[in-house]
């Protein structure tokens, strides 16, 4: 069971303080709305395959094979929804307005953005959007396919604009993110085992700036030891911890 949350870090209590408010979010938010994590049992990465597909050497050598595993991923979260956790940070950002300094997040999946969220820092790109290799002009898949995957030849001048491993932050909006963690009072780190160091980092350079970092995630993890507080719990517990007290 979780542990109480004292009552700052509740939405009432962040609507009474005047706390800004940052958030970074791994893919354990995700898998609440039924989308696999990396690491662990039932993890994306249990299959190597997927490793390397993720990689800036696939991309390099099977841009065409590359595209088409992404291709699938696109498909499939096109009809994905966002878990009440998407919802209730989309909430929160309404509540705290100009508080509220913005979701980091880890995932591609385009789900905070779908929940409503305004202030999405999306660190490792995003899976709707695909960038030109020449000019760097990036472009929204289109719709159309979703129902109709496109030849190769349409492919050919263009790359999914993701993060691969072995790319650095180039591009990404990770300075926009960095600003957020130095200027917050608190960051919620929700759903991310930190075996990626992005959130650790972040997480530090916010300490440096005063701020307090509260770690929600059901398994302990690396961002743990640099936390001020552990909520060993799911991101729906947390919130509905949130909703709560919100009623008290
Ligand atoms: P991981 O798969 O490494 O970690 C997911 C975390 O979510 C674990 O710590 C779980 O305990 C936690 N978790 C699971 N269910 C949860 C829930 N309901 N509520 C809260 N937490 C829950 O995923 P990330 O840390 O996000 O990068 O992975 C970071 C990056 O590694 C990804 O963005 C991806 C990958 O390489 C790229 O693709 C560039």
């Amino acid at each position: 069971m979780p542990g109480k949350l004292p009552q700052e870090f509740t939405l009432s209590g962040l609507r009474k303080g005047r706390a800004s408010v940052a958030v970074v979010t791994g893919a354990g938010i995700d898998a609440e709305a039924g989308i696999p994590t990396f690491r662990g049992d039932q993890g994306f990465y249990e299959d190597k395959e997927a490793t390397y597909l993720a990689s800036v050497n696939a991309l390099e050598a099977e841009p065409s094979r590359v595209w088409h595993w992404y291709l699938k991923r696109f498909v499939s979260l096109h009809d994905t929804h966002p878990a009440h956790s998407h919802f209730a940070l989309a909430k929160l950002e309404a509540e705290l307005d100009e508080k509220f300094l913005g979701v980091i997040t880890q995932n591609i999946s385009g789900l905070h953005r779908k929940a409503g969220s305004q202030k999405v820092f999306e660190i490792h790109g995003c899976i709707q959007e695909m960038r030109n290799l020449k000019t760097g002009e990036r472009q929204p898949l289109p719709n159309s396919w979703v129902e109709s995957p496109p030849a190769d030849e349409e492919l050919i001048s263009w790359r999914p604009n993701v993060c691969f491993f072995g790319e650095s932050y180039d591009g990404f909006p990770l300075p926009e993110a960095e600003e957020a963690c130095n200027s917050c009072d608190i960051m919620l780190v929700i759903g991310t085992s930190g075996v990626i160091p992005t959130p650790v980092l972040l997480s530090e350079m916010a300490q440096l700036s005063g701020a307090v970092v509260v770690n929600i995630n059901p398994h302990p993890g690396k961002v743990d030891k640099v936390a001020d507080m552990n909520f060993r719990g799911t991101a729906a517990e947390y919130f509905q911890e949130f909703f709560y007290h919100d009623q008290n």
